[in-house]
């Protein structure tokens, strides 16, 4: 695979490289000792994470020198919690992790976030770096310094914004990633041509076929441009003052999916496929999107082999009260994220009764 540049996410005294590119795990020991003088480092990660990188990191980075504490929580976002956090958090004073120590985030987004937030709350604050192992996590969630963990009462419902030291993303580590899981990921690659860019949406259609079959050439370049697109809009709005909030297009929907589904019939990436189809078809109503565009994301979500379509039994109101408490909500309205075109977003507030109405007619 060819090389690629780093992206710089630039955030005055917070920035930081992101850096695409392939059995670059193998160098991580030599990366981070040119990050920080400290010499120790938590690695923590989840056990599929740890049987398939967790000894090459680990050698990495004892042979730049890194004395590891590795920490192993259970697999599954039921241990994205406040348990869990506390774990961690004992676990490294146990260990005497130090100021100047760093925490390595090795896995997908629940590691990434989790990770994260117990960076930015132990000893008010250590360093981070994220190696996000997923598609999902190498596009979205390691980039731009959200954390944070699930109440009982929703998701991300409590954290931190945090900015990694530098994010290492390793695309050969996404050739163990099921299968499911990766098409998953996928909806989030379209989502950065929705709502950022038409050049980026039609090169993925034309490379689906390559993408599909984890082409590395084609993976790395999407990858990386999603990567810096994601990089763009943290920069311009690092705190979700107002334009981050594009991120979640298809999200408002595709969370009440998760939410009235209890979180076990869709990967997060599937409902977000439903979720933006469903935006598309309300854009056309509301933004003025076309509708031969519609159909264009529809079939690029079907070769993907993603969900398009809100399973029909689903409850419309079920589904437009689960949308009203989505975290995007203002007043008694949703801010809801439509497409005037490719690559072109506006916000709209819609009422619960108008998400409800277009989900009967979806
Ligand atoms: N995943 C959405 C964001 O980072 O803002």
């Amino acid at each position: 695979m060819k090389a690629l540049e780093p992206i710089v996410v630039s955030l005055i005294d917070r920035s930081y490289d992101i850096e695409v590119g392939a059995w670059t795990l193998d160098g991580i020991g030599e990366r981070l000792a040119a990050l920080t003088p400290s010499r120790r480092v938590g690695l923590v990660t989840q056990p599929p994470i740890d049987r398939y990188y967790g000894s090459r990191v680990e050698a990495a980075l004892a042979g730049a020198g890194f004395s590891v504490v590795k920490l192993v929580f259970p697999d599954g976002e039921d241990h994205k919690n406040l348990e869990e956090f506390g774990r961690l958090l004992e676990a490294l004073a146990d260990a005497r992790l130090e100021r100047s120590s760093l925490l390595i985030a090795l896995g997908g987004g629940v590691v990434g976030d989790l990770t994260g937030f117990v960076a930015a709350s132990y000893l008010r604050g250590i360093d981070v770096v994220q190696v996000p192992t997923t598609l999902l996590a190498q596009v979205d969630s390691s980039i731009g310094g959200k954390t944070g963990v699930n109440l009982a009462s929703g998701k991300n419902l409590v954290g931190a914004f945090h900015q990694p030291r530098l994010v290492l993303a390793d695309i050969e580590t996404l050739t163990s990633l099921d299968e499911r899981e990766y098409r998953a990921g996928l909806a989030e690659v379209v989502k950065y041509g929705m709502i950022l860019s038409p050049e980026l949406f039609e090169s993925i259609e034309r490379g689906a076929a390559a993408i599909v079959a984890r082409d590395p050439e084609i993976l790395g370049e999407v990858i990386h441009r999603c990567a810096e697109s994601k990089a763009r809009v943290v920069m311009e709005d690092e705190r979700e003052g107002g334009l981050r909030a594009i991120l979640n297009f298809g999200h408002t929907l595709g969370h009440a999916i998760e939410a009235v589904t209890g979180y076990r019939r869709f990967l997060h990436g599937e409902a977000v496929g439903i979720g933006m189809v469903f935006a598309a078809r309300l854009s056309t109503q509301y933004a003025g999107f076309p509708k031969p565009d519609v159909d264009r994301l529809k079939s690029l979500l079907e070769t993907f082999g993603l969900p398009t379509e809100i399973p029909a039994e689903l409850d419309p109101s079920d589904l437009a009260r689960a949308a009203e408490t989505d975290k995007k909500r203002q007043a008694d309205r949703v801010k809801f994220i439509c497409v005037e075109a490719v690559g072109r977003t506006r916000f709209e507030m819609l009422a619960t009764e108008e998400i409800e109405a277009a989900v009967r007619t979806a």
